[in-house]
Parts: C-alpha cells; sequence; structure tokens
C-alpha cells in the first residue's frame, strides 16, 4: 500500500487550525500560563528517563485537538504501519525504509518483499561484535604486528555525520582508540589527519553506502597511496574495511571481501548510523555501548509505533513544528543542547531533517504551494547564549526552540551542573515571560533606554529533558528526531526518503572538474565562466 497523498491545506482540520490561528496569534503565553494553573502538567509527556514539557509554546487544549486531527485527516497512523511493516513508502527510488529494523531485537520480524531482514541484520552485528572485540583488545594487528591505537572513518554525509556525532557525543564511554573522521574533498582535510597517523597502527574504515561518493573515494585512494609508502599490498588486507551495499566496487578497491561489512538499499544514508555504517562507533566506545544505543533507539520506536498521538514524543513535537512553520510562517528551528558533549548534534539534524523533508513537490508529483522542511540550526547552551541569543530573544524573527539538557552531569561536578541547569531553565523562562516596560522602569532604567530594554517574551521552546547522556538516551533522542521528520513528512504530503536535490550540482561539479583541462568553448553563463577562467589563469 503506497502512502497517502492527501494535501494537507484541503483537510478539514487545516481550516480549522486556520481559523483557529486568527484567534490566537496574538495571544501571549503569559496569559495561558495565568489562565490555567495545570498548563505545565497538562502539556507535558513523561516517558522512560524522558521529561518533555511543550506547555512553553503558543498553543491551547484546542490547538492540539485540531492538530491531533491533522494528523488522522492525513492518515498518519496507517503511514506510521506502512513504514514499519517494510512497504516501499520510499517510493521514488523504489525502497523500503527499514532504518526501525536495524534496531529492534533478534526476534522481530521485519520483512522486504515478503523475506524477514533479521537474520541478515543480526549477522551484520554479530561481524561487527567480532571485529570491534578483535581491535579493542589488540588481537587483530597491523603489518608490523602491533596493536591499532588510531581508526580513520572516511565517509560523507550520512557515512560521517552520524558516526562523527556520536562518538565526540560519547566520548565519555570511549576507549583508548583514537578516532578521526575525514570527510571534505579538501585535500588539506585528509592530510591534516594524516599528518597525526602511523601507518603500521591505524585501522581505516571506508563507508560510503553506493561507493561511487567523490569526496569519499578521493580520499581513500589519497589514504591508500599514503599507507602505500610504507607497507605493502598484502598490508591493505589488514588496514583497510569497508562499509557498504557496492560489494563489487569496495573489490575492485581492493579490500579483502571478508573485509566488507554489507548494508542494505532500504537503509537511508542519513538514517545509517545504526547499520554497520556505525561501525566506527562500535570501535570507539565499544560493542555493548553500541548495542546500548540501538537499544534505546528501538525503545523509542515502540513509543512512536504504539503510543496514541496525544502522549507520544515524536508526534505532538511534530504537530508543534507544523504549527509553527505553516501558521506563524516561522523560518527556522534552533536545537540548543545544554551539554558541550552534544556540540555536532544540530550539524547532524540538519542533514536528516533538511535532506528528507527540503521538498517542493507533493506525493502527487505536483508543486507545493505550502511550506514544507524546516531549516534547522543550533550549538550548545551556554555558549550560544553569548553568541546568538540575542536574536531569539529581541529580534524580528520567531524562532521556536528546542531546549536539551540532563539532569545529571557525567564528571558529576555539581556546581558547574547547578550553573548549567539554572542557565537550561533561565533561558526558557526569559523567552516566555520576556520583560514589561513596567518592570524594566521598576529596575530603574533610564526612560531613553526604556525601549531597548524591554523583552516580548511569547517565544516558543521545547524542553527535553533527560536523566543522563548514555548510549541508550542518546539512541532514544536522534529516534525521536528521526520520528518527528517523518512525521512531517507525511503532513506535508512530501518523499522524505530520497534526495534528488543533491544531484545536480554533483552533475556539474564533474563537468567542470574535465574543463580544467581542456580548452573548451564558453558554455556556461557569463559569471561561472569568468571565475573558472580566473581559476584555471592562477591554479
Ligand atoms: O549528499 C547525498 C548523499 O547521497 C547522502 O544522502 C549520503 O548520506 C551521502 O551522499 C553519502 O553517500 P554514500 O554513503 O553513498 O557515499
Amino acid at each position: 500500500m503506497a502512502l497517502p497523498t492527501i494535501k494537507p491545506t484541503t483537510t478539514n482540520s487545516w481550516g480549522k487550525l486556520q481559523e483557529h490561528f486568527e484567534n490566537i496569534k496574538d495571544v501571549h503565553m503569559k496569559d495561558l500560563f495565568a489562565s490555567d494553573k495545570d498548563r505545565a502538567d497538562k502539556f507535558t509527556i513523561k516517558w522512560e528517563d524522558f521529561y518533555v514539557d511543550f506547555s512553553k509554546n503558543r498553543i491551547t487544549e484546542e490547538t492540539l485537538k485540531h492538530l491531533l486531527e491533522l494528523a488522522k485527516d492525513v492518515n498518519l497512523k496507517e503511514a506510521i504501519e506502512s513504514q514499519f511493516s517494510g512497504e516501499k513508502i520510499n517510493q521514488t527510488e523504489g525502497r523500503a525504509v527499514l532504518h526501525t529494523a536495524l534496531r529492534a531485537p533478534k526476534t522481530a520480524d521485519f520483512k522486504v518483499d515478503g523475506v524477514n531482514v533479521m537474520p541478515e541484520i543480526y549477522a551484520v552485528k554479530e561481524k561487527i561484535k567480532g571485529f570491534t572485540n578483535e581491535v579493542v583488545t589488540g588481537q587483530r594487528k597491523g603489518y608490523t604486528g602491533k596493536a591499532f591505537t588510531d581508526v580513520v572513518n572516511i565517509g560523507i554525509g550520512g557515512s560521517d555525520l552520524g558516526p562523527a556525532m556520536v562518538v565526540d557525543s560519547l566520548q565519555y564511554y570511549k576507549n583508548d582508540l583514537t578516532t578521526h573522521f575525514v570527510s571534505n574533498v579538501d585535500g588539506d582535510h585528509v592530510n591534516e589527519v594524516i599528518k597525526k597517523l602511523n601507518p603500521e597502527t591505524t585501522l581505516f574504515v571506508i563507508v560510503s553506502k553506493t561507493f561511487t561518493t567523490q569526496e569519499t573515494l578521493s580520499n581513500a585512494n589519497t589514504i591508500k597511496e599514503w599507507f602505500l609508502k610504507s607497507a605493502n599490498q598484502e598490508a591493505i588486507a589488514q588496514h583497510f574495511v569497508a562499509v557498504s551495499t557496492n560489494i563489487k566496487n569496495v573489490q575492485a578497491f581492493g579490500i579483502d571481501a571478508n573485509n566488507v561489512f554489507p548494508m542494505w538499499d532500504w537503509v537511508g544514508g542519513r538514517f545509517s548510523l545504526w547499520s554497520a555504517v556505525g561501525l566506527t562507533i562500535s570501535l570507539a566506545v565499544g560493542y555493548d555501548n553500541y548495542d546500548a544505543l540501538l537499544k534505546g533507539a528501538n525503545k523509542m520506536d515502540e513509543h512512536f509505533r504504539n503510543e496514541d498521538f496525544k502522549t507520544n514524543i515524536p508526534v505532538v513535537l511534530a504537530l508543534i513544528s507544523v504549527w509553527y512553520n505553516n501558521f506563524f510562517n516561522a523560518e527556522s528551528e534552533a536545537v540548543i543542547p545544554y551539554s558541550q558533549y552534544l556540540n555536532q548534534f544540530a550539524t547532524y539534524l540538519q542533514q536528516g531533517i533538511m535532506e528528507s523533508n527540503g521538498k517542493s513537490i507533493d506525493r502527487n508529483g505536483n508543486p507545493i504551494d505550502y511550506q514544507t522542511g524546516t531549516i534547522i540550526w543550533g550549538e550548545p547552551g551556554t555558549n550560544s547564549q553569548h553568541a546568538f541569543f540575542q536574536l531569539i530573544h529581541q529580534g524580528t524573527k520567531l524562532i521556536p526552540a528546542d531546549f536539551i539538557g540532563f539532569t545529571k552531569s557525567l564528571h558529576g561536578n555539581q556546581d558547574h551542573q547547578d550553573k548549567l541547569m539554572s542557565n537550561f531553565l533561565a533561558q526558557t523562562e526569559a523567552l516566555l515571560n520576556g520583560k514589561t516596560e513596567a518592570e524594566v522602569k521598576a529596575e530603574g532604567a533610564s526612560s531613553d533606554l526604556v525601549p531597548f530594554k524591554v523583552f516580548q517574551g511569547n517565544k516558543p521552546t521545547n524542553t527535553i529533558f533527560i536523566n543522563k547522556l548514555s548510549p541508550e538516551s542518546l539512541g532514544e533522542l536522534i529516534a525521536m528526531y528521526e520520528h518527528k521528520i517523518f512525521v512531517q513528512g507525511i503532513i506535508w504530503n512530501i518523499f522524505s526518503y530520497d534526495q534528488f536535490g543533491v544531484e545536480l550540482g554533483k552533475q556539474l561539479a564533474n563537468k567542470i572538474l574535465q574543463e580544467f583541462d581542456e580548452s573548451g568553448e564558453n558554455t556556461h553563463d557569463s559569471s561561472t565562466q569568468n571565475l573558472l577562467n580566473y581559476y584555471k589563469s592562477i591554479r
């Protein structure tokens, strides 16, 4: 069964939301809190070690009611089942979407074309486990008999961002292996990494679903050439492994068939860290922690699949985001983790969210006349408070923000943790309440400065409070955003799992690359042609 193809703006609930928006658009959240002492409790979901407070939003019970009706009107429940049951909901690429199967228990039954994929998944997991243990314990050695000290992940996009973000986020749980990530085709990136490496003790993990990506293959070849300056051809089998669906190209590169970790076309690149693409994660934090990450994600999958929409975290967050994107015309959303460990989290989410939902053709093939994909950005608090928070507090744009915090710090420094948490709590309170003219005056501000010191408040935030940053809770958090992406794609009637938008630039880059050494005719617009000629003249 294909996904529904309902234009959201034609639904009954959309019409109701539009009317309701006119009534609520100028209401201040402060008044909503004043008139309902139970508001925070009503708009909070507690699940496992998650405490999600979405009460600081410009919503009422009526808003939520209409948004939940919208979920019903677009057949969200059926769409979720289509995804989990392995239907080819990535219709434009003719593929199922089953990253959820990668983190399901062995006994689960996920079928693609009628075949249960769990045995294959668990065979690869066993391989990851065995390989990880051999490397971590020093049993597996390099070509001069020394244990490995460094691991280099070579990949880009989904073959880089997920593993890089998770390894960085879980550095507290890391073992002694030093991990490096090479992604950019910028040769200075790979060379900066190479200069830190000893070929005798470095393991290279080439991650590319297609094994055709220019950046990854260029970096892999550069590294191979550098490696072969000290080692001989046979040593490649000990030092290079690959994660890919394209076994033929991997072997052509010279990698031993035993050193290939397969993945499948029903795993999208940006949803692939749960597959063997996460091999570097497993190497960095050990297999058990990698598995705990997957188990956390699976818990969120179960919650998403089974929980009533009203108390379903990804569904509620997705609906609220649609409310701002499509009714308040918010241009972007911020994700602010109050944990330095999540430094790369917003960057990671940018691919997940913007590559998935940055679409302007609907599932019927028609151009869309409403807003889709949200622009996502963010940095950890408190650093971002000293950078861009001015604009969130007093700028002209409405920027809904997710505040993510952990009640416990990992190193247990309570003084720092209390200061961090006081900021975490104070910011959403300040964004909610603002500061009135009367309050500014009461503080004794001179009258000419009063307008500059007023804060309107009424700036929406979600607070996602989690007990502790662990492999499991990180898995839950990532899966929460993955499902939010899916829900929004269903509502906007778009295909979230293709990415044709990245192709055009790739094609043109290949054409231009050839032209650097040719004296062909001018085929570009005058701007591009001038820039190309300029580069050719001085390169
Ligand atoms: O940027 C496009 C893209 O296809 C991403 O979706 C993907 O994560 C990335 O390129 C890398 O692709 P591959 O793993 O095939 O090298």
